[in-house]
């Protein structure tokens, strides 16, 4: 069955965990909605993930949706969601709508995602309102790294704790669907959790979180550096390592190709085209 978002609000409603995987292209996809992951991201992760960017800073409306069209010709089942980049949402509402239509009518997405809130809850209702669902994210929101003086977890002080609660909240009442909480400590994320009524999504935000989210390239083991809260479950790296250098070892001595990945011509057919050559000397 189609996932949507009234899915994981009922999923919530039925303690089913949610489970959602960043990723940015149709194999990948197709494999993950073949696996039942509820929810793919293409996320703005696809900046430094796959793009070599030192952050997410760059990556433009277009990168999404080039990204999103090859996920959503692979996801089948899975609900998709497309990030909204740093710089296409928080100047102005007419930006953000215009953007986030551009997501779904250009790229496919059937929701967006949005980091922060403060004066980011005046965007979601806004896009809410003009028909498009809203997932929304807090925490150690990559867009706003400047803001918090590099890479570091939020909400560990009573007060910038409860400003996130408070956040949370107003998320929830501007109409999002569902909240990424990311990088906060878990005690925190568990309050959310339980005070709202739409589905936590976590990283790095522990274990009583409605669901959970990875980059797919953390969970395969093929990212640059491991993070304190990625877990892998594999370690590609090393398969795609193994196996390039074997092409390149049969290659180089000529082990491959062998007649046996090679095209026959029929013998008739190699006596016309020598006969043909004949000619032409
Ligand atoms: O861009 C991304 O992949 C994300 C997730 C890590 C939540 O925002």
């Amino acid at each position: 069955m189609k996932v949507t978002v009234s899915s994981l609000r009922e999923m919530k409603s039925k303690g089913e965990r949610v489970v959602m995987v960043a990723a940015y292209d149709y194999p990948t996809a197709r494999i993950l909605d073949a696996c039942g992951v509820d929810s793919i991201l293409v996320g703005d992760s696809v900046g430094n993930v796959l793009l070599g960017h030192k952050d997410t800073l760059g990556v433009t409306v277009d990168d999404i949706v080039h990204h999103l069209k090859a996920v959503s010709r692979g996801a089948e089942r899975a609900l998709v969601v497309g990030d909204m980049p740093f710089m296409s949402y928080q100047a102005s509402d007419e930006d953000a709508i215009g953007n986030a239509g551009r997501l779904v009518k250009a790229g496919g997405a059937e929701a967006v995602k949005v980091e922060g809130g403060g004066m980011v809850v005046r965007r979601v209702r806004a896009i809410v309102e003009a028909g498009i669902p809203v997932m929304g994210h807090l925490g150690l929101t990559p867009q706003w790294y400047h803001q918090f003086g590099g890479f570091k977890v939020q909400g560990k002080t009573g007060s910038t704790a409860r400003r996130l609660m408070e956040d949370a909240v107003k998320l929830e009442r501007a109409g999002a669907f569902a909240l990424v909480l990311e990088c906060i400590p878990w005690q925190l994320a568990k309050l959310i959790t339980e005070k709202i009524e739409i589905p936590t999504i976590g990283i790095g935000a522990g274990p009583y979180c409605d669901g959970q989210v990875m980059v797919l390239h953390d969970i395969l083991g093929m990212s640059e550096k491991q993070l304190k809260f990625v877990k892998r479950y594999a370690n590609l790296s090393e398969i795609i390592s193994e196996a390039v250098t074997e092409f390149k070892k049969e290659v180089k001595s000529g082990k491959f190709p062998t007649l046996a990945q090679s095209f026959e011509m029929p013998r008739e057919e190699m006596r016309r085209m020598l006969a043909e050559f004949r000619k032409r000397r």
